[in-house]
């Protein structure tokens, strides 16, 4: 077994010195085909030994109240209905760590709308569909909360030992009043969900005690005790599977229909499955958080901040304490001596709020990077200079290195690569017909976090590899690039490298979250390969780093063996175990970024199209560059759909979203999508992980959608501060036709 704890960078690894060429390389995804034939099969998919029956959720038509009486005398009867559950009291009507909501509640108490309160199990999903629509529910309803500002002033501070806690530092108010140039200013997002292309789906099937489920989870080793916990099993009774998932995005961290799916099967002695329709999610599942976003930013004639500020309003549901931590990018982003970064949660019986893609940056690199650009024109500087000229040299905030930041270089070279010269500062100036055309920039952060992560690697008698671990591919490349990893270390081509990831049966590994995956569960693939790399050389007789293995050789001296004869016949095992340590706190980790965007505002009607969109990020190594491209142009798409498209709409009377499908909720298509260019500036972090990567995949998010607000105000003159940016912000304020 080979253990790192990250306390100290990784010392030399074979990886350093791999000839395979496999590593970095636009690979196509290893399970690529078996995606676009139907042959990777997903949650709702899966097909149990037993005959599966359907489970179909009867969800509360009120967001505050109790349930007096469920009546289901005429649903019982309908065609092919086998059992409704309406009670069970194992299931905890709090779960820690993941959340109440993430367990239905069948308690009788609704405290916000869309909450699970029974479920209904038929032969077919449209018959139990049709019975729930027939479970009639008593209700005694009472007022609800539901307005954020209405309750501002009785919002309470982050809790101990919160991921953001307040962070002050300095006197911004006393900056505000000494400074040349001020911008104080407030900006708003609205509630966003994942809308992720799968819906939430389970499949469980019962074997005595034993359960199986199949699920589309992200986080394996966060979803199975969870589980356990609610059945009141021992946690080894649960064989977890989730070879596939559809995009999570923080929403498949855990789901009720893991658990709805565990106990209906339970209840009718067969396997069931329960698959939330796209309109359940929008209640069933935590979405984002709606945000009201003061910043403040000071600054003397020379165009250096003195004084940064981003205090916000999130919302919650109520009893629960995760928050939208707005101000995570800002935190180390900036110089400047004074610096306030503070949330208020207003609790109300509005869905849980949870991590949805880069919770915090997403939305509050949004308001802060649009923030700079007023700011930036205040001093009369253009908005790269401006952010150059508060670069820090060390964390801000704690005085520490960063362990890699290449913010100046993505800046430099995104201008170049994008040809920001030709920009024109004053808006409005550019026109092409009945178009006003701009341009925009904005800085993209995000922090980096590394996780538990466990692998085993084994060499076969084959000498092909096999890697396994619990950990997801939640589409971001997770087979592909493990496979990459293991192939560099091990001299091996990528088609004799097979990855089994998603069932627990396998080494806890990381889960994919927080953007932790690829570093994570990539280090410890390394690791366990470091070990089978000291055993084949131990058996040619040869010191590791004497020994090249190339296309299934392994070569030292005037040898050259292949792997199969060195096995020799039995395979041959090893574990790496990476663990998180000190380097996270003495070092700054954190990822950067460049975004650009031109749009043109229809000058007649406020249309905005974005023409184009171009980023350039620093993410330490660089494992896949297709699958690392396609995750940054994944975020900066996701950045325009903030922009210009995305809001849940919340009403006022009933706590419901109002717009609960696609349809509805307007995400980007392929016509709002542009030319969309991403690049990397790589370095290579051994200080965030010993495979020396950062993390990536919320990346391309931050900074993207004030990228193009900043665009939209080049274009037309037009300042929106709150989002997304609607025809009805733009079009008053247009100059005339
Ligand atoms: Mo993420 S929002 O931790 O999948």
């Amino acid at each position: 077994m080979s253990e790192h704890k990250m306390d100290a960078d990784y010392g030399p690894s074979a990886l350093d010195r791999g000839v395979q060429g496999l590593l970095g390389k636009g690979i196509d995804r290893t399970d690529g085909v078996a995606k676009v034939t139907g042959a990777a099969i997903y949650a709702a998919e899966q097909k149990p030994k037993g005959k599966l029956a359907y489970g179909y959720a009867v969800t509360a038509t009120i967001a505050v109240g109790t349930v007096k009486a469920v009546d289901t005398t005429a649903a019982i009867s309908m065609p092919g209905v086998i059992q409704i559950i309406t009670d069970d009291p194992r299931l905890p009507s709090e779960s820690p760590n993941i959340g109440a909501d993430m367990a239905p509640r069948f308690d009788g108490v609704v405290e916000s709308y869309g909450q699970i309160v029974a479920l209904v199990i038929a032969e077919s999903f449209e018959q139990a569909r049709a019975a729930a629509m027939a479970v009639a529910v008593d209700y005694v309803p009472q007022k609800g909360a539901f307005d954020t500002m209405a309750g501002a002033a009785t919002a309470k501070s982050p809790h101990e030992g919160a991921m953001l806690p307040d962070v002050v530092a300095g006197d911004v108010d006393a900056a505000m009043a000494a400074a040349e140039f001020t911008h104080d200013a407030t900006y708003t997002t609205p509630y966003q969900v994942h809308a992720a292309m799968e819906p939430h789906a389970a499949v469980a099937e019962w074997d005595g005690d034993d359960l199986t489920l199949y699920g589309s989870i992200q986080i394996m080793r966060a979803a199975r005790p969870l589980l356990a916990k609610s059945l009141g099993i021992e946690v080894d009774r649960v064989r977890m599977l989730s070879p596939y998932i559809g995009g999570g995005f923080g929403g498949k961290i855990g789901g009720p229909e893991i658990v709805l799916a565990a106990i209906g099967a339970q209840a009718v002695g067969r396997p069931v499955r329960v698959a939330l329709t796209r309109q359940q999610l929008f209640h069933s599942i935590f979405g984002r958080s709606d945000t009201h976003q003061r910043i403040r930013l000071a600054a003397n004639a020379d165009g250096k901040l003195t004084g940064i500020g981003q205090d916000s309003i999130v919302s919650q549901k109520v009893g629960l304490s995760f928050f939208e931590p707005v101000a995570l990018g800002a935190l180390s982003l900036y110089a400047g001596a004074a610096r306030s970064f503070t949330t208020k949660i207003v609790k109300l019986n509005v869905t849980r709020a949870g991590a949805v893609r880069a919770p915090g940056e997403a939305v509050g690199m949004m308001a802060l990077e649009t923030a700079m650009d007023e700011m930036a024109e205040k001093l009369g500087l253009d908005p790269i200079a401006f952010r150059k000229l508060n670069e820090p040299d060390v964390d801000p905030m704690r005085g520490v290195p960063f362990s890699t930041r290449r913010l100046v270089d993505c800046l430099d070279d995104g201008a170049a690569r994008f040809g920001w010269d030709a920009r024109v500062a004053t808006p409005g100036s550019v026109r092409e017909g009945d178009w006003l055309i701009g341009m925009g920039m904005a800085t993209a952060a995000r922090v980096n976090f590394l996780a538990n992560s466990d692998a085993r690697v084994r060499l076969t008698a084959d000498g092909d590899a096999e890697v396994e671990t619990d950990m997801t591919d939640i589409g971001t490349g997770t087979y592909t690039i493990l496979a990459q990893i293991a192939g560099e270390m091990l001299g091996l081509p990528i088609d004799r490298v097979k990855v089994f990831l998603g069932d627990s049966d396998h080494p806890d590994g990381a889960g994919s979250g927080g953007s932790f995956g690829a570093a994570s569960s990539g280090s410890a693939v390394q690791l366990a390969c470091d070990d089978l790399v000291a055993e084949l050389a131990r058996r040619m007789d040869a010191k590791p780093e004497d020994m090249t293995l190339k296309d299934g050789h392994a070569i030292a001296g005037n040898k050259r063996v292949p792997l199969a004869e060195l096995v020799g016949g039995s395979p041959i095992e090893a574990m790496g175990v990476l663990r998180p340590g000190r380097n996270s706190r003495t070092y700054a980790q954190a990822t950067h970024g460049a975004q650009f965007a031109e749009v043109a505002v229809n000058a007649v009607t406020g249309e905005v199209r974005v023409r184009r969109m171009l980023g350039v990020f620093d993410c330490g190594r660089i494992l896949n560059a297709k699958t690392a491209r396609s995750q940054a142009i994944g975020g900066m798409i996701w950045g325009l759909g903030y922009a210009l498209h995305e809001a849940a709409v919340l009403d006022q009377r009933s706590g419901s979203y109002v717009n609960r499908d696609l349809g509805e909720y307007h995400i980007p298509v392929n016509a709002d999508v542009p030319q969309i260019e991403a690049y990397f500036i790589e370095e290579i972090d051994n200080h965030a992980s010993p495979v020396g990567a950062k993390g990536i995949g919320e990346l391309g998010i931050s900074g993207a959608g004030a990228a193009i607000t900043n665009a939209v105000y080049n274009a037309c003159g037009v300042r929106v501060r709150d989002w997304p940016m609607t025809l009805d912000q733009i079009l008053p304020s247009l100059p005339p036709v």
